[in-house]
């Protein structure tokens, strides 16, 4: 049986220990071990089945002690870190050599985020080094929004998983690189591009998700697999192709005529994008001891959350 529960202070002891522990944070789950040891690191990879050109996100409690482990600080930044952090939010800037290399497979940049999670935060701050976390999934899979997830795919293979209830968010952090001249998001995630464009005060470019992006090393096509094929797009056109009896379905608020209702994932019954983020990962899940042969998710409204959605529809669908 995995050890699971919410004493912080074992936690924060296994991990001066240089052991890999599950954290909750508001957006996912995290797989976390100390940033600063490569031994840490190295198993972070190995228990995720993680190929070594993804690097990690490295999490703080604050940006007190930042300087320590990032070159320059630019004033996005600070006006971002203002407005949204601690938050769904990664930095990436360029990184001092205190960062292992192989934590940023080898890029001279680190990405670095403060989650908002209160037990995220009391765990970072009883540490003096900062936490490597990718999410606490096996590489490729959906990123875990429960603690029970997380043991569903670790098993016994984790000392322990801090359990601090759902992820309110539960999509992943948004990625903005600020070591170019243009920052630049890599991942659409939990904070839409219209809150980041309100501070930055003007519009700003992403990068779509590819299998061969060396600006998003990790982003790759095919990821968030749910097990199960999923055609995503419009649900009207791809309705026409299947057997809706032996379909799933994914839609924002919509019911779908002919799929049975339990096979059915109305993500907001109000036609909320938050609301619909936060069940996003715990929808693709929950179809795989089901007799379904195919989920289909509609295309979401691609404004605020709707965007990131899409994405990890997109890459769901992508086998
Ligand atoms: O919300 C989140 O960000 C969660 C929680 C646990 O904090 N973490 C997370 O980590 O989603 P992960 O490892 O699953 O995704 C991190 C992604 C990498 O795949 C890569 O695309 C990008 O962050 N990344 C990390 N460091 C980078 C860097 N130096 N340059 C560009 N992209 C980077
Ligand atoms: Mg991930």
């Amino acid at each position: 049986m995995i050890q699971m529960g919410s004493d912080i202070s074992l936690a924060a002891d296994l991990l001066r220990e240089g052991k890999t522990v599950a954290i909750p944070t508001e957006t996912v789950y995290g797989l976390a071990a100390n940033a600063l040891d490569t031994a840490a690191v190295a198993q972070i990879f190995e228990r995720k089945q993680r190929p070594a050109f993804d690097p990690l996100i490295i999490h703080l409690a604050k940006a007190d002690s930042l300087d320590k482990y990032v070159a320059d600080i630019p004033e996005a930044f600070e006006k971002l870190y203002q407005a949204f952090s601690p938050g769904p939010i990664s930095y990436v800037l360029p990184k001092k050599a205190i960062i292992p290399d192989l934590l940023t497979a080898g890029h001279p940049t680190v990405a670095v985020r403060f989650p908002k999670h209160p037990m995220a935060q009391d765990l970072l701050s009883r540490l003096d080094f900062p936490l490597a976390a990718p999410s606490a999934n096996i590489f490729g899979k959906v990123s875990p929004t429960t603690a029970q997830h997380v043991a569903d795919q670790f098993e016994d293979q984790l000392p322990y998983i801090l359990d601090g209830g759902p992820a309110s968010i539960g999509l992943e952090s948004t990625i903005i690189d600020l070591s170019q001249e243009q920052p630049i998001v890599l991942r659409l995630g939990g904070l839409s591009l219209e809150e980041i464009e309100s501070v930055l005060g003007h519009p700003i470019a992403y990068t779509k998700s590819s299998s061969s992006n060396p600006k998003a090393p990790g982003m790759l096509s095919a990821h968030y697999s749910p097990g199960i094929p999923l055609v995503h797009g419009n649900l009207d056109l791809n309705l026409a192709k299947v057997n809706r009896q032996r379909c799933g379905s994914i839609s924002l608020c919509r019911k779908v005529a002919g799929i049975p209702e339990e096979q059915q994932r109305i993500l907001s019954e109000t036609g909320d994008l938050k609301e619909a983020a936060s069940k996003l990962f715990a929808a693709l899940r929950s179809f795989k001891h089901s007799e379904v042969d195919v989920i289909l998710a509609e295309e979401f409204p691609n404004e605020g959350l709707g965007r990131a959605i899409n994405d990890r529809l997109r890459r769901a669908s992508v086998s």
